[in-house]
């Protein structure tokens, strides 16, 4: 089985995702060296603070000689370490046991104990060097604690990670805003192919943004200006071709009625002529003769009346839509005596061109309907509906239509039809019940339908 390939992802969401990834690799690194740093810097600060705190003690221990109070000298020197922030002193007796401690400085800050043993090294201790004087009481012991440290490090880096992740965000926020702007042309694009894809050439787009957008808009608009003149000049050709056709048609018919009909009539006065000399001369065999004349004669006219009927659209001229389309529904209603029809026809001609492409959309219709339906009823309806428009509709209540349509020409006639009159023709499943809807959507040329209706007041039937 083929496998379906994956909905691509818009473009500016894959911007978006790779710009993200770039400002969390970004942070992550921005972590790490804070990380470094606070490590650098707290490793910096307990050996300077070890050997400040050395150089102290020494200070106020090292002129002996002077001293008469000597242990109550080396209680003061750690005394003198109370509310210091890094360093703790000790007095300690010869068996290092603790006899006076400084008190440290609370840390400004809570700091989890996962983070201090994260940044915090080894404490580092000092034993002083003391005179010999001072032995006999014991020795001061300095030792650092990072706790300080850590929490300012802790607040600092608290402070530029905030920092970094407003940044990272702001610069999240103004790219989807800009990318956002930036594309919204590109969206405009994507909706106006499709637009042109169904058929929709007068589509233009609004040209802005990038340089890249303006200049693919303008190709856009470039592009769909030309299909519309295509578009244009397709249409004019093929009315051009109608029109020749129906010139050459009425040619053909004109050249028929004025030429083989008066000879037809001539033999016929002829024929019935000698059938009444033959009368009196009482000869059986040109009677018969003339009798066949006659006969000949009076199918070759049915015949030259059936072509003049093909090639004059049923006679629209001489019967008005209203009476053909009653015409075409009487002769299927002949051959379908079981098929319901009901016609709403206004007794009304709406133009040459536009009463015969409406008569050939109901005969399709109608014709299709009963090959490929097998319908109890159908419904045939001309309405003027608003902003001078025509709607021309045969409904049907048949099977409605197969899931694959085996292609004709029928549907592609009538749709031509309707475009070569600037309109619309769909042939769709009804919603309400089984069956087929075939709508047509003509606009109403109101310059068309005028002279029209003069020349059919004019009277120009063969
Ligand atoms: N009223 C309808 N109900 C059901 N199916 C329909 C109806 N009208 C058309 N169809 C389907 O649409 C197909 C195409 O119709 P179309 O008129 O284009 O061709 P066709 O009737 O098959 O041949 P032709 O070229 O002789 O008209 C038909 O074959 C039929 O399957
Ligand atoms: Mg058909």
């Amino acid at each position: 089985m083929a496998k379906q390939a994956p909905t691509p992802k818009s473009l500016s969401l894959q911007l978006i995702r790779t710009i993200t990834l770039a400002l969390i690799v970004t942070l992550i690194l921005g972590g790490v060296l804070i990380y470094w740093h606070a490590v650098q810097r707290i490793e910096a600060e307990m050996r300077a603070a070890i050997v400040v705190g050395s150089r102290i003690a020494h200070n106020a221990l090292d002129d002996v000689d002077e001293i008469s109070a000597t242990r109550r000298r080396l209680e003061l020197t750690v005394a003198d370490f109370d509310d210091d922030r890094h360093l703790r002193a000790s007095l300690r007796d010869p068996d290092n046991v603790v006899i006076r401690q400084s008190i440290l400085q609370p840390p400004s800050a809570a700091v989890p104990e996962w983070l201090y043993e994260l940044l915090a090294g080894k404490p580092k201790v000092v034993r002083l060097e003391l005179p010999d004087a001072f032995h006999k009481f014991g020795t001061v012991v300095l030792e650092t604690d990072s706790h300080n440290e850590v929490a300012e490090v802790w607040s600092d880096a608290k402070l530029y990670l905030l920092i970094l992740t407003a940044f990272c965000g702001v610069v999240l926020l103004i790219l989807w805003v800009a990318l956002g702007r930036a594309l919204r042309p590109l969206n405009d694009l994507t909706g106006a192919f499709a637009e042109i894809g169904a058929g929709r050439y007068d589509r233009r787009v609004d040209i802005g943004g990038p340089r890249e957008l303006v200049e693919l808009g303008s190709g856009f608009n470039a592009m769909s200006e030309r299909l519309s003149e295509m578009e244009h000049r397709n249409r004019r050709l093929r009315e051009q071709l109608e029109t020749v056709q129906e010139e050459e048609r009425a040619e053909l018919a004109r050249a028929l009625h004025d030429e083989m009909s008066p000879l037809l009539l001539s033999v016929d006065v002829d024929a019935t002529a000698l059938r009444q000399q033959e009368e009196t001369s009482r000869d059986p065999d040109v009677e018969k003769r003339a009798a066949a004349i006659l006969d000949a004669v009076l199918k070759m006219k049915r015949n030259v009346k059936g072509i003049l009927g093909q090639l004059r659209p049923s006679g629209l001229h001489a019967l008005g839509l209203a009476n053909s389309i009653e015409n075409l529904v009487a002769f299927w209603k002949k051959r379908h005596p079981d098929i319901a029809f009901s016609v709403n026809v206004p007794p009304r001609s709406f133009g040459v061109r536009m009463d015969a492409a409406i008569q050939n959309i109901v005969r399709e219709g109608i014709a299709n309907a009963i090959r490929h339906a097998s319908p109890r009823g159908i419904d045939i309806s001309i309405d003027i509906e608003s902003g001078n428009l025509l709607s021309v509709e045969i409904i049907d209540d048949g099977i409605g239509l197969a899931p694959t349509l085996t292609s004709g020409y029928g549907i592609i006639g009538m749709q031509e039809r309707a475009a070569l009159l600037g309109g619309t023709l769909e042939v769709i499943d009804r919603k309400d019940e089984h069956g087929v809807r075939v709508k047509a959507i003509l606009p109403l040329d109101g310059a068309e339908y005028l002279s029209d209706s003069k020349s059919m007041e004019a009277g120009t039937s063969v």
